[in-house]
């Protein structure tokens, strides 16, 4: 797969699933990769793949939440590479638990890392994805940008706004005839360590939750992920879903409307352990 060359590409959480995925992926297509992530182990993992394919790589450690450690790296990005093409937000968290039971932090954490961190590394690298002449904004939601079940009130929230702010990116580019692509990536189940990383609230066993996504929910590769995101960015489409399971939901959303929450939420009440 090409079409990357000479393509200065910056990943976020690229120490784990979709961004690793995403940071291999880029250096065989060619590009230069800048990599992150708040986990310097894992981020050395994918520097170490990164540089047995022989692309170029700069990684460091870097939390999306740090908004003035963000723009200091973006500018030390550009300088080190001359020029920067491409920036993906992927770097992200889950948090299991219905609102009555959730504590306002663990709200506000996952809208900290799933929706601050993407405004955050957007803002940071606007001026020099525009100044590349030939740039793209990368942002990850997630199905749960397009819908909602019960117990993932913060990650939905967080994914719905990721979507709305990079939506309303795409078309101020376009206004403004800045040479700016916007993509919003809407995963399904992914085969990562999302759901191993995860919190839940009082009382619910993250580790039931872990397995209940690793066995029922997760079922496409990061690599498979990687492959079609990098597909959408090369088209340039304004969105794009990731696996068969993402594509049926999204249809299903659209075409029971409202509705779909009586569709959706007993299934995912049977799902759930209880509290
Ligand atoms: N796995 C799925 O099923 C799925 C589905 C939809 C969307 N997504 C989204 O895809 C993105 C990647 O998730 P993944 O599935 O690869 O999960 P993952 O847990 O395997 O990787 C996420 C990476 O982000 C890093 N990270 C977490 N907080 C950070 C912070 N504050 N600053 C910098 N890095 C941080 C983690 O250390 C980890 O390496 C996330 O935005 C996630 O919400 C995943």
């Amino acid at each position: 797969m090409k079409g990357f060359a000479g393509k200065v590409a910056v990943v976020t959480g690229a120490g784990s699933g979709i961004g690793q995925a995403l940071a291999v992926e880029l250096a065989r297509s060619g590009a230069k990769v800048a990599i992150s992530d708040v986990d310097t182990e894992g981020l050395a993992q994918t520097e170490e793949q990164v540089k047995a394919i022989g692309a170029p790589v700069k990684a460091d450690r870097l939390d999306v939440t740090e908004r003035e450690a963000f723009l200091a790296y973006a500018d030390e990005v550009a300088e080190h590479f001359g020029k920067v093409n491409q920036i993906y937000n992927n770097a992200g968290i889950a948090f299991t638990g219905d609102i009555e039971i959730s504590q306002f932090k663990d709200i506000e954490r996952v809208m900290d890392v799933d929706f601050w961190g993407v405004v955050n590394g957007t803002k940071a690298f606007l001026p020099h994805v525009i100044a590349s002449g030939d740039g793209h904004v990368i942002n990850i939601s997630s199905v749960f940008g397009l819908f909602s079940v019960p117990g993932q009130a913060a990650y939905n929230s967080a994914k719905f706004a990721v979507r709305g702010f990079t939506e309303a990116l795409r078309q101020e580019m376009i206004l403004a005839r800045h040479p700016v692509a916007v993509t919003t990536v809407h995963p399904g189940g992914i085969k990562t360590a999302i759901a191993r990383n995860a919190t839940a609230a009082e009382g619910l066993d993250s580790d039931q939750l872990a397995k209940l996504f690793d066995k029922r929910l997760a079922r496409t590769s990061p690599q498979q992920a990687a492959r079609v995101i990098l597909d959408a960015v090369r088209k340039k489409k304004a969105r794009v879903l990731v696996g068969n399971d993402a594509k049926v939901m999204d249809l299903m959303v659209r075409v029971a409307g409202p509705y779909y929450q009586q569709l959706f939420g007993p299934v995912m009440g049977r799902l759930m352990p209880k509290v």
